[in-house]
């Protein structure tokens, strides 16, 4: 039942998100100026023939409009759930492969662990097991398992991916939707108690970075984490406005940096004293390779963060 519902509300956002596509506004606007300033002309001429046409022509933008904005609202009710921002046909649907173009393209990955191992002494070939809650296709998780073949690598997403990378020797992919809010009871049914490194770019952490939200997603990896655990996540300084920047020059096919402000940035305002009677915070290397490190707390009053 919920995997039909999931489908036909997949199969929805997609339309919507292709007429949304097709019909942009901006047409709409421009060629009702243009009809505005022919039928403004024609009146002036006494031309009601054309007065006419540009009436009827009107008519069809407006109508269109409301399809349009009819589409536009329903995607963004589904979208609200977002795992289908994610699904196919959603609009963030392309998101994961033109991010990993880009940080393939800068050498990425490569750059964050050097300065983990220069700038905070963490030697990846060191770690247990590494958990991304938020991995969408595990790209960068199955490098890495390639590389350090002693972690044992766990990803998975709210929206599975048909693409993901499939499971092989030190790398598990759980193909369920998983919440990362589930963490506990998915890592357990795998007979995984203790975390290591949560990896979490752009993820859950992201998408609840706000007040309670925050507390609890913390928390919640909070518990899954050994006592040396640790959350890595994304940092790179930027604002809302430089990321809008971003996604317009993309247009123009300039790949000049990521469409949204980190993780971090997305947080830093919200964090208070509950998140840091939970954690430390390091900042690691830096410009589009900065990263924070959130180094659990052995915390002896547990009360205190319940
Ligand atoms: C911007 S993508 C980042 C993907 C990947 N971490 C990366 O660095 O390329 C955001 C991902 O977070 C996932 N996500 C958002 N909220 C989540 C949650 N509560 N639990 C698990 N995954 C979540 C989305 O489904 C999506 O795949």
């Amino acid at each position: 039942m919920r995997g039909g519902c999931l489908v036909s509300k997949q199969k929805l956002n997609q339309i919507c998100q292709k007429i949304n596509r097709i019909f942009k506004l901006y047409y709409f606007i421009a060629l009702g100026i243009i009809l505005s300033l022919i039928s403004k002309e024609a009146i002036s001429v006494r031309n009601f023939d054309l007065v006419n046409d540009c009436l009827i022509g009107l008519a069809i933008i407006a109508l269109l409009l409301i399809v349009y904005l009819v589409a536009f609202l329903i995607s963004m009710a589904i979208e609200k759930d977002v795992k289908y921002k994610y699904a196919k046909g959603g609009s963030l649907y392309r998101w994961y492969d033109m991010i990993h173009k880009y940080n393939t393209k800068i050498k990425w990955l490569n750059k964050v662990i050097k300065n983990f191992k220069e700038g905070y002494g963490l030697d990846f070939s060191e770690i247990e097991t590494f958990v991304s809650p938020s991995g969408n296709k595990g790209r960068y998780e199955k490098e890495l398992s390639s590389k350090f073949k002693n972690t044992q690598f766990i990803v998975t997403d709210l929206n599975i991916p048909e693409d993901h990378e499939e499971s092989t020797d030190n790398y598990i992919y759980l193909s369920q939707n998983n919440n990362a809010f589930c963490i506990k009871e998915y890592l357990s049914n795998i007979g995984v108690f203790d975390v290591n490194v949560i990896w979490d770019i752009k993820g859950a952490i992201w998408y609840n970075s706000k007040g309670k939200d925050l507390e609890s997603i913390l928390k919640t990896y909070y518990d899954v984490l050994s006592s040396e655990g640790i959350i890595l996540i994304d940092g790179y300084e930027g604002t809302r406005i430089g990321a809008v920047v971003n996604i317009f020059l993309r247009r123009f096919g300039l790949n000049v940096g990521y469409p949204e402000r980190s993780s971090f940035t997305q947080i830093r305002k919200n964090i208070n004293s509950t998140i840091l009677s939970m954690y430390d915070i390091h900042k690691v290397g830096d410009g589009k390779y900065t990263m924070y490190v959130l180094k659990k707390k052995i915390v002896l009053k547990e009360k205190k963060i319940s």
